[in-house]
Formats: C-alpha cells, structure tokens, sequence
C-alpha cells in the first residue's frame, strides 16, 4: 500500500496489453486510486473499451492501438503518453502470450521467434522507449510481467513460453541495476495461474486440473495480480527494485 494515501492521485500508467486480464485489471485498480491510465494494445477496440471503463471509475484515460514488437509504435504510445498527460510515471509491460502450446522437439523456429518477438523483445522495447523520459523527470518505475514458468521450465508444452519470461526476468535485473542510482526501479511480477483469455485455448477440465495442482486451490484472478502491480510501483516499495515477485498461490 502506498504511505501516501494519494501516491498515485495524477500520477500516469502507461500499460501495453491493456486491453484484456492482467493489463485490463491494472488500469482498473489504478484508477480506482486517481491515476491518469493509457491504454495500449495490439487491438484498438480493446483498448478502448478498457478506457472507457477507466473514465467510468472517475479517472482520466485515452488508448492508442500499439503492436509492443514494433519499436516504432511503441516510441508512438510513449509519445502520445507524454502528449495526453504530460509526463509517465509508471509502465506495466503486460502483452505477451503463449501463442501456442507444443512439446519441446515440436517447437518450430517460427513459433519459437514469434514467442520471443512478443514476449522478449516486445518488453525491451516497452523499457527503452519510456527510460530516456523517466531519466528526464528524475524516476519511474518499470514493471514487466514474467511468470512462474520461467522457474518450471514449460516441459512438454511451453519450453518457448518459459524460457522468454527466463529472459524477462534476467531483463528486470540488468534494468533494475543499472538505473538504480537514477531514480528509476525495474521489476517483474511472476504470476501462476490466472483466469484470463491467456488460456481461451487450453480444455476447461485441463484448466481445472492446474487449478486444482495449486496450493490455494483456485486460479488468481487478474485483479489479484494488478493489486501488486500497484505495491511495486507504490512508495512503499522504494528499495524493491531488479527482482520479481512471485504470486502464485503457493506453487513452487
Ligand atoms: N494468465 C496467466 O495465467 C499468466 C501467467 C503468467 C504470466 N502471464 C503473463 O501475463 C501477461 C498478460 O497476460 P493475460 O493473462 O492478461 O493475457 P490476455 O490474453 O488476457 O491479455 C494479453 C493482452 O495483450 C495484448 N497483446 C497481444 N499481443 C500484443 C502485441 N503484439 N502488442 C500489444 N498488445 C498485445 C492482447 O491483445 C491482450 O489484450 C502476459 O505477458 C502473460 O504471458 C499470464
């Protein structure tokens, strides 16, 4: 929780894969408390829609229709962050996906390039396109989201997928580290399971087999998730800067 009770009052987020689950969720509990929230996704509709939800709760907002792999659109979301409410305090770099499920020697280059596109290097652009801003106004804080699998490993299904969120822990890290002197905190929130459109296509009775396998016995929900993003990036975390967090319900 934030020392200050109005820590986030007209403050800015910018999130990428704002337009569905976890991204969706943060924008929400971020303008529950007064931020200032841009909405930026693959999918315009959606992020609009997520806009307009945060307008409903009392809070500013505007979107802008964003692919994370393509640097130049993301220099765009930036810009266009910056121009609506005149500087970025926060970013959440939330787009990624699974895109496809396949055990390990099924895994093809292209599926293997598109996973790291979106996950790997769509953060990296999120990162270096906000960092020169923060630098300016004195601070920032960054955060990605990882996951569990990267300490699991993906085996049978998701080698692809676990090794990219590997590779957007260790990004947090270096981040974390070399900005820490400057103001600016990097982190990543690992999650478990969580009930979102991530999973539209795995089986629902194979969905309540992993649920099940958790120790708390049920997936989190998205907002579970946002709710931490908000303490990463509250005052209260401070000196929490280039590590992850896990939310898991238990799972190791
Ligand atoms: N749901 C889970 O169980 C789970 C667990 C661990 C980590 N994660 C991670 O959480 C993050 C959010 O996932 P979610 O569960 O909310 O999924 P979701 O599918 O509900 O939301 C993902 C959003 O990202 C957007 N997106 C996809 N490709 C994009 C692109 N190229 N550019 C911009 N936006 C794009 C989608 O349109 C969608 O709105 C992802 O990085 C995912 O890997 C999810």
């Amino acid at each position: 929780m934030p020392r200050d009770p109005d820590y986030f009052r007209d403050k800015t987020i910018l999130i990428t894969g704002a337009g569905s689950g976890i991204g969706r969720a943060t924008a929400l509990v971020f303008a529950r408390e007064g931020s200032n929230v841009v909405c930026a996704d693959i999918d315009p509709e959606a992020a609009e829609r997520t806009a307009n939800q945060v307008i409903q709760l009392g809070a500013r907002a505007s979107f802008v229709e964003c692919d994370v792999t393509v640097r130049a659109e993301v220099d765009a979301a930036v810009e266009q962050a910056v121009a609506d409410f005149g500087r970025v305090d926060f970013e959440l770099n939330a787009a990624g996906a699974a895109l496809a499920r396949k055990p390990f020697l099924e895994i093809t280059e292209e599926l293997w390039e598109r996973t790291y596109a979106l996950n790997v290097r769509g953060t990296f652009n999120g990162a270096q396109a906000i960092l020169p801003h923060m630098l300016e106004k004195g601070g920032g804080v960054i955060v990605n989201i990882a996951s569990v699998a990267a300490r699991i490993g993906g085996a049978g299904n998701s080698v692809h997928y676990a090794s990219s969120k590997g590779a957007v822990h260790t990004m947090t890290l270096g981040i974390g580290r070399e900005f820490a002197s400057r103001g600016v905190r990097c982190l990543s929130i690992s999650p478990g399971l969580v009930d979102t459109p991530f999973h539209d296509n795995t089986p629902p009775e194979v969905l309540q087999g992993y649920a099940e396998q958790m120790p708390i016995g049920r997936m989190a929900q998205p907002e579970e998730i946002a709710e931490t993003v908000l303490f990463a990036c509250s005052d209260g975390a401070s000196y929490l800067t280039a590590d992850t967090i896990f939310v898991t319900g238990g799972l190791r």
